[in-house]
């Protein structure tokens, strides 16, 4: 195993906030007839449908006296204000105040509106309401191909957006905190991890790794076969995992993090699997796995958050296992700066080895 000196990493506890992206708010199913709630970096945003069903995000406070839109009613497609009554279009316009003879003056009374998409089952917000999108939310890949299963997931952690893409994209742990579940401790094989740092992404590629000897391993691959292994992380918000056992076994984990607040993530998930297990079996045998793992993640990411705040400081120190993480935190960082540099910029590349 090559030798680096560890990295550490010291900062005050305010997480970046890459604040000119796009994040997921809720399920386009989750939003009906009445106004729903959410949080981005804190800050409270309402959501509502107009006449024609289209979404519509506004910061959720009345220009009028600052109370929460989101405790009215929509009417007509616009969203009423339960204090006064006052009105609100998706894009902010203050369309009638009751009582007022003549017109609103719309932009001083005007609310202030997220740019919203609706792609793929899902509502997305841009997080910055004073630029315009310079983007396109995420798409998932394989969402609609046919043979796979598709099996859409809300879970929650409080921790940072880093430290729950890290999680997410962390091997060492998993033999460890879920030891059994994916791989074990005491079983453990050599295996050459390609790590290729891009401006904007960062991939894992594991080269060597056979069939994980856990119970979820066995379930999706009985026969074993030859593992083909990525981890993936895309400014700025989303982690992919990415396995092909065999020919006929893959398995792809997208994941969309919402930063609801800085130490409260929502993680969106979107898994594809083409097994030869047939997709209503795969789903209850899986999915109670799936949620173990994720409780066991939620809990020891939620003790790291309180540590974290107990010392107002968050130090990591690093290995070359490390292998995603430390980077995950560099990309966030820049984008927040808007430092990016050249997206077209070739990767740098790293391998090493890793008892896995
Ligand atoms: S506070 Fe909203 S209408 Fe008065
Ligand atoms: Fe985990």
């Amino acid at each position: 195993m090559s030798t680096e000196a560890p990295e550490i990493t010291k900062q005050l506890l305010t997480p970046p906030r890459v604040r000119r992206a796009w994040y997921i708010l809720c399920r386009s199913d989750e939003l009906g007839k009445a106004p729903i709630p959410r949080t981005l970096f804190g800050d409270p945003i309402v959501l509502f449908r107009d006449a024609e069903g289209t979404a519509g995000a506004l910061v959720d406070r009345c220009p009028h006296r600052s109370v929460p839109l989101s405790g009215g009613d929509v009417v007509q497609g616009t969203l009423r204000c339960p204090y006064h009554g006052w009105r609100f279009a998706p894009d902010g316009a203050c369309v009638h105040i009751p009582a007022l003879i003549g017109l609103s003056d719309r932009a001083v009374h005007a609310a202030t509106a997220y740019p919203v998409r609706e792609r793929q089952g899902y509502i997305w917000c841009w997080a910055d309401p004073t630029s315009p999108p310079q983007t396109e939310p995420w798409s998932f890949r394989l969402s609609s191909e046919p043979g796979y299963t598709v099996v859409q997931r809300e879970v929650r952690a409080q921790a940072t957006i880093h430290a729950v893409a890290e999680n997410a994209l962390d091997v060492p742990h998993t033999a460890f905190l879920h030891g059994g579940l994916f791989r074990n401790d005491a079983d453990r094989q050599p295996i050459q991890c390609v790590v290729q740092r891009y401006a904007d992404h960062v991939e894992c590629e594991y080269v060597g790794e056979s069939r994980p000897e856990g119970i979820v391993g066995r379930l999706l691959s009985p026969s074993g076969g030859v593992v083909t292994h990525f981890d993936r992380f895309y400014l700025p918000s989303i982690v992919e995992v990415e396995y092909r056992i065999g020919d006929e076994n893959h398995i792809l984990v997208n994941a969309a993090l919402t930063p609801a607040d800085d130490f409260d993530t929502v993680l969106h998930a979107v898994v594809a699997v083409r097994t030869r297990v047939p997709g209503w079996l795969l789903r209850p045998l899986v999915m109670p796995f799936a949620l173990r793992i994720f409780g066991q993640d939620a809990k020891i990411l939620a003790q790291q958050t309180e540590i974290m705040h107990r010392f107002e400081e968050q130090r990591f120190v690093s290995t070359e296992l490390d292998l995603l993480g430390p980077h995950i935190l560099k990309l966030l960082q820049r984008a927040e700066r808007d430092d990016l540099g050249d997206l077209q910029r070739p990767p740098t590349r790293r391998e090493i080895t890793m008892l896995v």
